[in-house]
Order: structure tokens, then C-alpha cells, then sequence
């Protein structure tokens, strides 16, 4: 599965960058709001850190403004993939950005009948969002079941991107739902490697080694 992280922070990008580990990022107005900084500029920067996916949310609402908006994003680099939100108008302008060749992340996904719809207007990635459903009262992550069920059944290319993964839990049941890609926030992109055990475990060779006097080098 494809780690991408859900920020526009780019000096967060540019440390987690440094695991190797990234594999691509996610943004939406919300986070480009929080970096305080313009848009192009964000985008730009962050494409220049990830050679993956960069997904850049449009903010029209209208097909037409939509395509004038992504065409306009996809020129600030090429791993740029324009977000467009999963409505009739943003599935007219995901299927334009499919003939024009244009990478797409249909977002605000929510049900498996969606996510069959971004798939049928040619998406590269559909975004159903696990912790929003699970604040809904839903159990978040039996739609990205539903959702490799239908593309297999169909074989739909458009990869699934398990998006609003809040927790190493969530994270783990996009693996096992068989998501291609999924976006975490900063902080549960770093806990999935922490485990109690592995300092506990750590802690005790390091000071069962010192007590040999021994150096490797
Ligand atoms: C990703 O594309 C989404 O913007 C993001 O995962 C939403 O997460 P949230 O529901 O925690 O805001």
C-alpha cells in the first residue's frame, strides 16, 4: 500500500520526505488554509520534495470553473493530480481531465455507489473518507471493503485512496481492505512504526550489550 501524507506543511513533508517512506501527499483548502501561504507556491514546493502524487484541490464548484482550475494547477508540476470533489459537476470535470490526460483524486467519497461513479468518469484515485464515516456513526472502513469488492468485480483502474485515516488502526484496516494508497496526518504517519514493546525490548539489548564491553567496529 502507498503511504502519502495529508498536509500542506512543507517542512513536515520535507522531514518525513527524509524516511524515504513518502510515497506521495494530499492536500485540500483546509490544510492549504492552514499553511497561511499561497496556494501555487505550496503545491510547487511540495512537488519539488515528493516525486510521487501531489493532490491539489480545486475550489470552483461548476464543471466548467473546475477544468480551468485543474488545467491551471496541472501546470505547476508534473505529479501535480487535481482534486475535485465527488458531485455530478466534479465527475463532468473528471472525465474532461481523463481525455486531456490529467491525474485526478475524486475526494469526499462516501459511499461505494460513489466511488463506482468516479470510477465509470475515468478517476486515477477516489477518496473514501474512513473517520469522517466513523464520526457519522458508520463503520469507516467496511466502505474501502465495499469499494475493492466493486473495482475487482469490474476491473476499475482507478485506485482506491483510503483517505481521513485518523489512527495506525485505521491504517491497518486500509491494508486489509486491499486500499492502493493511503494519506495519514503527519502525527499517524510517525506512530506507525512505535510499538511499547520494540523501546522496551530496545532498551534492554542496548544495556545487555554494554555490559559485554564489546564494539561491533
Ligand atoms: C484527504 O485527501 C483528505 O483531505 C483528508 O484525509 C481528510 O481528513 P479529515 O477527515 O481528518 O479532515
Amino acid at each position: 500500500m502507498l503511504l502519502f501524507v495529508d498536509t500542506a506543511d512543507t517542512e513536515t513533508i520535507k522531514e518525513l520526505a527524509e524516511t524515504g517512506l513518502v510515497d506521495g501527499v494530499t492536500t485540500n483548502p483546509t490544510l492549504i488554509a492552514k499553511a497561511g501561504r499561497p496556494m501555487a507556491e505550496v503545491i510547487a514546493e511540495i512537488c519539488a520534495t515528493v516525486e510521487g502524487p501531489v493532490s491539489a484541490e480545486v475550489a470552483a464548484v461548476e464543471a466548467a470553473d473546475m477544468i480551468r482550475e485543474g488545467e491551471k494547477l496541472a501546470t505547476i508540476a508534473p505529479n501535480v493530480v487535481v482534486k475535485v470533489p465527488l458531485t455530478w459537476d466534479g465527475l463532468k470535470a473528471t472525465a474532461e481531465f481523463a481525455r486531456q490526460g490529467i491525474q485526478t483524486n475524486v475526494t469526499l467519497c462516501f459511499s461505494a455507489n460513489q466511488a463506482m461513479m468516479a470510477a465509470k468518469a475515468g478517476a486515477t484515485y477516489v477518496s473514501p473518507f474512513v473517520g469522517r464515516l466513523d464520526d457519522h456513526g458508520a463503520e469507516g472502513s467496511d466502505l474501502l471493503i465495499e469499494i475493492r469488492t466493486i473495482f475487482d468485480n469490474y476491473d476499475f483502474d482507478t485506485e482506491i485512496l483510503a483517505a481521513s485515516l485518523r489512527s495506525p488502526a485505521h491504517v491497518k484496516a486500509a491494508a486489509l481492505a486491499g486500499a492502493d494508497c493511503a494519506t495519514l496526518p503527519p502525527a499517524t504517519f510517525r506512530e506507525l512504526v512505535k510499538h511499547p514493546l520494540t523501546d522496551k525490548g530496545l532498551q534492554q539489548f542496548l544495556s545487555d550489550w554494554a555490559s559485554t564491553g564489546q564494539s561491533i567496529l
